[in-house]
């Protein structure tokens, strides 16, 4: 059994509800990535919902940024480059699996994205709740 699979808690809600929404469906393409691991998929499967969640991460941290700066969020450069060090490091993560994915690497991309994704946003994610929180920000969005 792999495990990885991850809760959404409403700990992570930032507040913006456009972002909880691109939260919970990341949360939900992660989850697929764990449901094909533990299962008896093919593994151009398993490549295939790899490709979907860091697409769709891409597509929210795009979308994330431009609110950042609309705000003038403090800690957008922090936040920022914290996005583009994701998804430089996912892009070696998956080049390092190579063409010889095999089942046995199931484990490895569950811990690897589940780390990814639950870090970010209990770290960065959440300081720019606090921030919204601490101001009226929210309501400028
Ligand atoms: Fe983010
Ligand atoms: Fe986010």
């Amino acid at each position: 059994m792999v495990t990885g699979h991850v809760q959404w808690d409403d700990r992570l809600a930032t507040g913006v509800g456009a972002f909880d929404a691109a939260h919970r469906e990341l949360v939900d393409l992660h989850n697929r990535i764990v449901w094909a691991c533990e299962h008896d998929v093919s593994v151009s499967d398993v490549r295939e919902r790899i490709r979907t969640f860091l697409m769709y991460a891409r597509w929210h941290f795009h979308e994330e940024e431009e609110y950042m700066r609309r705000i003038r969020y403090p800690g957008y450069v922090d936040h920022k480059t914290d996005h583009d060090r994701l998804l430089d490091d996912a892009g070696d993560f998956v080049t390092s699996l190579g063409a010889a994915l095999t089942r046995e690497d199931g484990p490895a991309i569950v811990s690897y994205f589940s780390f990814w994704l639950t870090r970010h946003m209990t770290e960065k994610d959440r300081a720019l709740r606090d921030f919204l929180a601490d101001t009226d920000a929210a309501s400028r969005g």
